[in-house]
């Protein structure tokens, strides 16, 4: 698995350092609040897992699961919903958590999706941001790193669902997916 990988982009450390240090900007902007943590599966889940124990606040946490690479290695545009909400967002502040953000089209489509619902306010957080890639204008309220537009993988994100289990986030070495 490490071999498949041309480069570290964001060592085990770096990661744990920006979900302290996101968590402690969260928990300062939402004092006094309760806010809903929606992470969206599968990418994000060690990220949640990381960032949630760094925000120091009364929170819940819900996921939902959407999918726009559908195995391939670009965004095909088109955002579905596998698995919705168990739960209602209406009145309440709601933070999404995101492994990576590309084309925005995810992310757009979401937080509009939130705003019909009802949601009080909706920000986001993300670990990656590529905003080289972007397909529609969006800047997220909290990112971890900014990184060039390479597909990477590792620490929740996929290819064709393997290397999530990379402790690291790297890049991919093109002749993988190219065969
Ligand atoms: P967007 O809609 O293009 O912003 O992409 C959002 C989703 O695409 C992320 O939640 C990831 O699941 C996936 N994605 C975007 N870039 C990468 C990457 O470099 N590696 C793996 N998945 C990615």
């Amino acid at each position: 698995m490490h071999n498949d990988i041309s480069e570290i982009l964001v060592s085990e450390q770096e990661i744990q350092e920006i979900c302290q240090r996101l968590g402690k900007e969260v928990t300062k902007d939402y004092q006094d609040k309760s806010p809903i943590l929606v992470g969206l599966l599968k990418g994000c889940v060690p990220f949640m897992a990381d960032i949630s124990r760094h925000i120091d606040l009364k929170f819940d946490m819900a996921y939902m699961s959407v999918s726009s690479y559908h195995g391939g290695i670009a965004s095909s545009g088109d955002v579905k919903i596998k698995l919705d909400l168990d739960i209602s967002i209406k009145g309440r502040d709601v933070i999404i958590v995101e492994d990576i953000v590309d084309t925005a089209n995810t992310i757009v489509t979401i937080i509009e999706l939130f705003k019909h619902r009802g949601a009080s306010s909706v920000k986001m957080v993300t670990l990656l941001d590529k905003p080289e890639g972007r397909v529609r204008p969006y800047q997220p309220d909290y990112v971890g790193k900014v990184i060039p537009k390479a597909f990477v993988v590792g620490y929740g994100l996929d290819y064709n669902e393997y290397y999530r289990n990379l402790p690291y986030v790297g890049v991919l070495k093109p002749e993988v997916y190219s065969t």
